[in-house]
């Protein structure tokens, strides 16, 4: 770890540590190349571009074929492999089917989710499947049925469960420093139209490119329609709208840094479509407030003002652990057991001396040199250049190897999905929406 010294927002000099990278252990380097573990992709829209050039840097593995329904996406894998000459196709089966793929990578819409991973599992592969990993509660429940009974290894993507400022976070949760917490807060705020799921449309999308019936799925049919295509996640039929795409990402963040792997046991939805009007199913504000255990936690996504852009903070009595961006904060907080000055007004002033004069008995001043510095602030920040999307491969690869499940397997991904599902369910049902553990299904107040 690298120490320098920064000004942190309570104005006082602050520690700042630079993480150290982990090592991206995918086995033992250098790995024989009877040893690679060989994967095809499934999709190869923004997210699958981005996996393949994300999975570069780690030793032992290659990417050897790829599938998706969209001819140029074909291209754009290739490049994303540095011009590496893989096979390309339209059917994911062929991929599935194929003896020499250890493990498959899917990064399709959320509603073919399932069917690969099934697929997948039954034919002896290891999965990463993109979160959310379901797009329905009972997807999840076969999802990691499925996994069990193939005893594959089965990664979701929220990339931030590997990323090694969240270990910092986790490990000063750990400590118990931030004492007791009672609310989390996080949000994921944009103000782009494409951040708003109004993507640009590549001009050479036309049902000659694109397979649109195989792509419907199980979805109703419906003519070929480029807006639904690309920009899917606005429609329930085959994503999740912003719990889906964005609140995962937040509720995997806290699942892992408080070590929670169980969905919210209530949540209470607000939203409304404000400024897209496009035909969306799905609105452009979300907030929730979802009841655990042990706190409470309230998320937003909002699509049109970005001011606050991402962050997480977890309050405590004793600290204050402030995710944002690329840095991590600890502040402590002043002690909350302190002499009133306020509310002693109102007594006479003998009273108020005697209260003054036993406060000061039972909390005498600390000998000199004993000061415990209790605005103490700590910065931690990532590295330049560091990608948890490579961490996040990495891990799954390196559990492939060792068999060991992977913090972010198929039962941490469906907690975090049925939190993304409990989320919409309140807010188009307009009720506070309730985790039945035993039935394994939503029910509404
Ligand atoms: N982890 C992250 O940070 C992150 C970021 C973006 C997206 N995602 C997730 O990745 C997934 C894909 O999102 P995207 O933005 O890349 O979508 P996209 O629409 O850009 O790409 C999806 C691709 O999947 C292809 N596809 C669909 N069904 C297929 C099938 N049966 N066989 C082969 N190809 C098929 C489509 O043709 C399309 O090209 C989603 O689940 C999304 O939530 C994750």
């Amino acid at each position: 770890m690298k120490l320098g010294t920064g000004v942190a927002a309570s104005g006082l000099a602050a520690k700042v540590t630079i993480l150290e990278p982990m090592r991206l252990g995918a086995g033992p380097r250098p790995v024989p190349p009877s040893d690679t573990i060989r994967f095809a992709i499934l999709g190869t829209g923004i997210e699958g571009c981005s996996l393949l050039t994300s999975s570069l840097p780690i030793p032992g593995v290659e990417c050897v074929a790829a599938a998706d329904l969209y001819d140029s996406r074909h291209i754009a894998a290739r490049e994303a492999l540095n011009g590496k000459d893989i096979e390309t196709t339209r059917e994911y089966g062929r991929l599935i089917d194929r003896k020499d793929i250890d493990a498959i990578i899917c990064a399709t819409p959320d509603h073919w989710h399932r069917r690969i991973v099934e697929e997948a599992c039954q034919a002896g592969k290891d999965v990463y499947c993109e979160k959310p990993m379901s797009h329905t509660v009972e997807d999840g429940a076969a999802m990691v049925a499925a996994v069990g009974k193939y005893h594959r290894i089965c990664e979701v993507g929220s990339q931030r469960v590997s990323s090694i400022l969240y270990a910092k976070a986790k490990e000063i949760w750990d400590s118990g420093k931030l004492g007791m917490v009672d609310t989390i807060q996080a949000a994921w705020d944009r103000n782009t139209d494409f951040g708003a799921f109004q993507q640009p449309i590549p001009p050479d999308a036309s049902p000659r490119t694109i397979d649109w019936d195989t792509w419907l799925d199980g979805a109703p049919p419906r003519p070929f329609d480029p807006d639904r295509f690309f920009r899917w996640r606005r429609f329930k039929d085959y994503g999740a709208g912003l719990a889906g795409d964005l609140f995962v990402h937040l509720l995997s963040g806290i699942h892992f840094v408080t070590g929670t792997n169980q969905p919210a046991e209530r949540a209470y939805a607000s939203g409304d479509i404000f400024y897209y009007k496009d035909g969306r199913e799905y609105p452009d504000l979300l907030w929730t407030l979802y009841d655990y255990p042990k706190f409470k936690v309230v998320l937003r996504c909002n699509s049109n003002n970005a001011s606050e852009g991402e962050f997480f903070r977890f309050y405590g009595k004793n600290g204050t652990m402030v995710i944002d961006g690329n840095s991590l904060t600890y502040r402590a907080e002043a002690s909350s057991h302190q002499m009133d000055s306020y509310t002693i007004y109102g007594w006479p002033r003998n009273l108020r001396e005697q209260y003054e004069a036993e406060w000061n008995k039972e909390h005498p001043l600390p000998q000199v040199g004993a000061f415990k510095v209790e605005d103490e602030t700590e910065v931690f920040t990532l590295p330049p250049g560091y990608s948890d999307h490579t961490q996040h491969l990495a891990n799954f690869f390196h559990a492939m190897r060792t068999r060991q499940h992977v913090v972010e397997d198929e039962v941490f991904g469906n907690h975090a999905a049925l939190g993304c599902h409990l989320a919409n369910q309140s807010y188009f049902n307009r009720t506070v929406a309730v985790w039945d553990a035993a039935a394994q299904q939503i029910k509404n107040t």
